[in-house]
């Protein structure tokens, strides 16, 4: 079995490489290098690396042509919303337009696959009331960056349906763990809080703290993301988050327990479009058998061994 993993040197895409490496598949990993790291693949053997992006359809078309892939996980994506405010049509064009090129090349080509999974996010939801969010759920997406992943997520399932192309989504939530980038301020909250009590720098709460957020520690969305791949349906999405809803408060008193670190917080004004509460529902995703292995504790410990393992 051969997979594609576009984005595969980056936080998520490095755990799922590991993982299919491990499951006995060859692994074709593209990525652009720009928030990915080579050393998220250190020691894995049965991967080729093309430090390529997306866009270039060039490459991609030849690269899908040739390589006959079993699987194509589509994970690349300027990530941060903040950046999509900023620069919405290059952000647009590596989001939504690189996806719809891949499809449209597959489409045209008659390329056979086995599925095509896409990574969306819970941003689609904007800040539509409802909790838990379903994925039935009012879809309001508020930035650039959520309008094209909403828009690739339907490109993707109208491939399922009208061409036949075997396509799945997943919106992730808050994804935490090993080798996620803590370098810009619209990084992981848990990501810039270990940076902060690693280094003894200051923590800037954005807001009372009593925001709250569905985490999910990385292994468990591999685990969840291989499940979608061989049991979802063809055309349909997928919440992956662990349905717990965790103020920054509480997951501050749980992190310090773990580290035995005290975490130094400023507090500054709320986030202008932050959203109060996040929770998934995710009855759908259990339904094909999910089954949480990391409760929040178990995860952090294990973020924070991982780095502390990291400076020896
Ligand atoms: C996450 C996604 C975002 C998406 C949104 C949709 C990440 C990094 N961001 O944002 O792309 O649009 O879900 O639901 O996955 N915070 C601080 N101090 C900091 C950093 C963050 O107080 O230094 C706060 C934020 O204001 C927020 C919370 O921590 O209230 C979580 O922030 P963040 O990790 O950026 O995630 P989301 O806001 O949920």
């Amino acid at each position: 079995m051969k997979a594609l993993v576009t984005g595969g040197a980056g936080f998520i895409g490095s755990h799922l490489v590991e993982s299919l490496v491990n499951n006995g598949l060859e692994v074709v990993v593209v990525d652009d290098f720009s928030m990915g790291k080579m050393e998220n693949l250190n020691g894995l053997d049965n991967v080729r690396i093309f430090d390529e992006s997306v866009c270039n359809y060039e490459f991609m078309h030849s690269i899908v042509q040739n390589e006959n892939f079993d699987y194509i996980f589509f994970l690349s994506a300027i990530a941060s919303v903040a950046d999509s405010v900023k620069r919405p049509l290059e952000t647009h064009k590596v989001n939504n337009e690189a996806v719809l090129d891949l499809l449209e090349f597959i489409r045209s080509k008659h390329i056979k696959l086995k599925k095509f999974l896409f990574t969306s996010s819970a941003a689609v939801y904007g800040d539509s009331p409802e909790l838990p969010k379903s994925e039935t759920s009012t879809i309001n997406p508020l930035s650039p960056y959520a309008i094209d992943k909403f828009s690739s997520e339907k490109y993707a399932a109208v491939y399922s349906d009208l061409y036949n192309i075997p396509t799945v989504c997943v919106r992730f939530f808050n994804v935490y763990g090993p080798n996620q980038n803590p370098e810009s301020p619209y990084s992981g909250v848990l990501s810039i809080i270990t940076d902060s009590l690693i280094n003894g720098n200051h923590f800037t709460m954005y807001g009372d703290g009593e925001q709250t957020r569905d985490f999910i520690f990385v292994k468990d969305v591999i685990k969840a993301l291989l499940l979608v791949l061989n049991k979802g349906k063809s055309g349909d999405v997928y919440n992956i988050a662990n349905g717990q809803e965790t103020s920054l408060n509480d997951l501050i008193v749980k992190y310090e327990s773990v580290t035995k670190k005290k975490l130094v917080i400023s507090y500054v004004d709320g986030r202008k479009g932050d959203i109060k509460r996040s929770v998934a529902d995710v009855t759908k995703l259990s339904s094909l058998g999910y089954e949480s292995e990391w409760s929040l504790e178990k995860g952090l410990k294990n973020y924070w061994d991982f780095l502390q393992r990291g400076k020896q």
